[in-house]
């Protein structure tokens, strides 16, 4: 009776929806059994055309305020008039999605509405650090808060759901897309993906301001081979629970609304049509209910995977795999019909992925009104206000790593009268937007030059030198980035100017567009003439302070022995130069740490922290083949690390006790003081080594940490609970189990210097 009611309910609400004046229902759809209800209600009046519409998703590859030109876009709006479409991306801003839904509402047969996505990665139009940057802040709240702006933003832009956050661990810094994650730990990304989901979705997805996130890319695309994007994945299956999957479980957990499958291949099965990670794991084992988007085309390109003759064959794997919707790649729109006919693909198939679509867009209220995010007054007060600039400040401060202050060169001192700032990125208000940039405004950011004006004392001389241009020519997408290999006619003149100088700051690193899908690169060190033009300034003047802008670690091997002060500052976002401007004059005092290894060279790559010990770990340069013959294997700068204007002495851990049993825990502490003379905030980092597993074990893993600031000559007692939950791993059983053991617990502020107790799990 209660379902045949709902059904009632939903006709009269569709045909409310008929009328062209919509007028929004008394009644919201929040309460998730009555979203179910509807949800079914809705899939009963469903054609199976209609149903497969609901699968497809377009890009909105034509101006849809202007007639759709074009044989494909004319046919594609045919297809949105007649309910064949349940999604677009790339369609933003108000104007544009209220008119691509009016398509649908005012003609289609169910007025089902559409939901819109867009990649917003670090920002719409306001722009945060990119994600591995903004990661160096350890800071959960700092980038639920970035992601909550940036979430509002999209919103207020007309747009209901961004493809992000991602969450793809990388140990490879020659990998291009490493910008767009947290870096190489699964804790720490599980961590970050949660903070960034909460941001994005807040706590109601039917709050206008908010909107649905996506955890992508299921799974394993950061450990393409070679670091070339796309390229074929091959890890096993204890490598991928342990290590890739732990972000995904999390994002299910705290209930992130899409998925998105990837494009390469692990192991033989393209990602895209893994039934064991998407009908298995996904909606089997960790029970999630929200919807899979495919990645670009990502169907189709089963056929040059080689696994599907065909567009029909491709769509036949993928939709019993469990992905839901095709983005952009015309599979499902054009077999899925034929299939089910055929008997090829059961219907039950069909009505489940279209459940899950539904009810997404049930959770962001879409059908209580589809327009719901279309104010234009929200999106003209949002978009890039003031307090969004103050969040984007925060965040670029708090992203800064300090890598080297050899003397104590910085913070600037009051007796520095003349400083001289140099480098192809120091004056660009471009690059610090990063790659990925959604509507950032061309040029929009605060230069690091006008960041050490905006900050320097007064009285202070400020001068500028380029150097030397970085890159030359096209960064559109998939373009090989061309860089200037010859041009050094501005160092005279930078040389000239440091010479002059009581300091220069010499602002280097990759251009934006370096980093970002399709720009892997082979080499990781510094482009074009930026070497030599190091080498220059560090000759004329001894008080060189780096500031570095990239979206990847760096080879940086020379300039950490010959450069006294280094500052990793990614790129910022849009006020970049006044994050750097505080950190360099002692404003703020940096705390970020590195949420990668940094390399002495390109060919270490990959390299991360959490490395097995091997069968030969550490006996002697002659037998000890994990040993490079012409290279340290040593990180340059390692996980977890970054300096502080002040210093912190660790003590020693105590233990609450040695031992503990399946409901036990004991009690870590560990004194840390601030030893130096500036209030300072560090970020006390815990790893445990499972000394003996049914499988092996990484020498270290990160299981917790804790931000705390000091005052000077402050000291605290910090405590972490070491619980079963901390020594659970995906064990020889292939099943999430502790393992009754000996554990060694350490304590620190970076992977390497770290005190030590052991503990046993009984
Ligand atoms: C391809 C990328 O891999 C994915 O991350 C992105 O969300 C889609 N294109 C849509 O732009």
């Amino acid at each position: 009776m209660k379902k045949r009611l709902a059904i009632i309910g939903v006709f009269l609400s569709l045909g409310l929806l008929a009328f062209s004046t919509y007028k929004k229902p008394v009644v919201k759809s929040t309460d998730p059994a009555d979203i179910e209800q509807k949800v079914d209600s809705v899939l009963a009046l469903m054609t199976l055309e209609e149903k497969i519409g609901q699968m497809v998703q377009y890009n909105g590859s034509w101006d849809v305020t202007g007639p759709a030109t074009g044989t494909d876009n004319e046919k594609k709006l045919e297809n949105l008039k007649n309910g064949l479409v349940g999604s677009m991306l790339n369609v933003t801003s108000v104007e544009h999605t209220r008119e691509a839904q009016k398509i649908v509402m005012e003609n289609s047969r169910l007025k089902i509405p559409l939901i819109f996505g867009y990649d917003v990665i670090h920002g719409y139009q306001t722009m945060f650090p990119v994600p591995l940057g903004e990661s160096a802040s350890w800071d959960l709240e700092l980038m639920e808060k970035t992601a909550r702006v940036a979430g509002r933003e999209t919103a207020a832009a007309g747009v209901h759901w961004t493809f992000a956050p991602m969450m793809d661990i990388s140990r490879d810094a020659r990998w291009g897309r490493i910008m767009e994650g947290a870096g190489e730990d699964p804790f720490l990304n599980s961590k970050i993906a949660v903070a960034r989901i909460k941001g994005f979705q807040g706590e109601d997805l039917s709050d206008a301001k908010t909107i649905a996130a996506c955890a992508k890319h299921f799974a394993g695309y950061g450990f393409a081979e070679a670091g070339r994007d796309y390229n074929t994945v091959n890890v096993g299956i204890y490598e991928l629970n342990n290590t890739i999957l732990p972000p995904f479980k999390a994002a299910a957990d705290a209930g992130v609304a899409t998925f998105m499958n990837s494009f390469n291949e692990i192991d033989g099965v393209p990602a895209t049509a893994s039934t064991y990670l998407q009908r298995d794991l996904l909606k089997g084992d960790w029970d999630w209910d929200g919807f899979v988007v495919s990645d670009w085309g990502s169907i189709t390109e089963l056929i040059p995977h080689g696994v599907a003759k065909d567009k029909k064959a491709a769509a036949k794997l993928v939709v019993k795999a469990g992905s839901d919707m095709d983005m952009e790649g015309g599979a499902y729109e054009s077999s899925l019909k034929e299939l089910i006919e055929e008997g090829k693909v059961d219907e039950k198939l069909i009505d489940d992925a279209v459940k899950r679509i539904l009810r997404v867009k049930f959770r962001l209220g879409l059908f209580d009104d589809p327009y719901k995010y279309c104010d234009e007054a929200f999106e003209k007060s949002e978009l890039y206000s003031e307090a969004n600039q103050q969040v984007a400040l925060e965040a670029g401060k708090k992203s800064i790593i300090l890598l080297k202050n050899e003397n104590d060169i910085l913070p600037i001192s009051n007796s520095i009268k003349n400083i001289a700032v140099i480098g192809p990125l120091a004056n660009d208000k471009d690059s610090p937007l990063g790659n990925w940039r959604a509507h950032a405004v061309e040029n929009s950011a605060v230069s690091v030059l006008e960041g050490i004006k905006n900050h320097a004392p007064k009285g202070v001389k400020v001068s500028y030198a380029e150097g030397a241009k970085l890159s030359t020519g096209d960064r559109s997408f998939l373009n090989p980035m061309t860089f200037n290999e010859d041009d050094k006619s501005g160092f005279a003149e930078a040389e000239k100017l440091a010479k002059a100088s009581d300091l220069v700051v010499l602002v280097v690193g990759e251009d934006a567009f370096q980093t970002g899908e399709g720009r892997s690169q082979a080499n990781i060190g510094f482009a074009g003439v930026q070497d030599d033009l190091i080498k220059t300034i560090q000759k004329a003047n001894k008080n060189v302070v780096m500031v570095l802008m990239n979206g990847r670690p760096m080879d940086l091997n020379w300039s950490a022995k010959n450069i006294p002060a280094i500052v990793e500052s990614w790129f910022l976002g849009s006020q970049h130069g006044n994050a750097v401007g505080e950190v360099l004059f002692g404003k703020y005092n940096p705390s970020g740490k590195l949420p990668v290894s940094f390399p002495q060279n390109s060919g270490m790559e990959p390299l991360y922290y959490n490395q097995k010990s091997t069968g030969r770990p550490d006996g002697g340069a002659q037998v000890t083949y994990s040993h490079y013959t012409d290279s340290p294997r040593e990180a340059l700068f390692p996980f977890g690390f970054g300096l502080s204007y002040t210093t912190f002495e660790y003590g020693d851990i105590k233990l609450s006790a040695n031992s503990f049993s399946e409901n036990g825990e004991i009690e870590a502490t560990i004194s840390l003081k601030n030893t130096g003379e500036m209030a300072g905030e560090e970020t006390v980092q815990l790893y445990v080594h499972d000394l003996v597993g049914s499988i092996t074990r990484p020498n270290l893993e990160l299981k917790a940490f804790k931000k705390v600031s000091l005052e000077p000559g402050e000291s605290k007692t910090v405590k972490f609970t070491i619980d079963k939950e901390m020594i659970t791993y995906f064990t020889a059983n292939k099943k999430w189990e502790a393992e009754a053991g000996d554990f060694e617990v350490m304590i620190g502020g970076n992977s390497v210097d770290l005190k030590k107790a052991n503990f046993e799990f009984k």
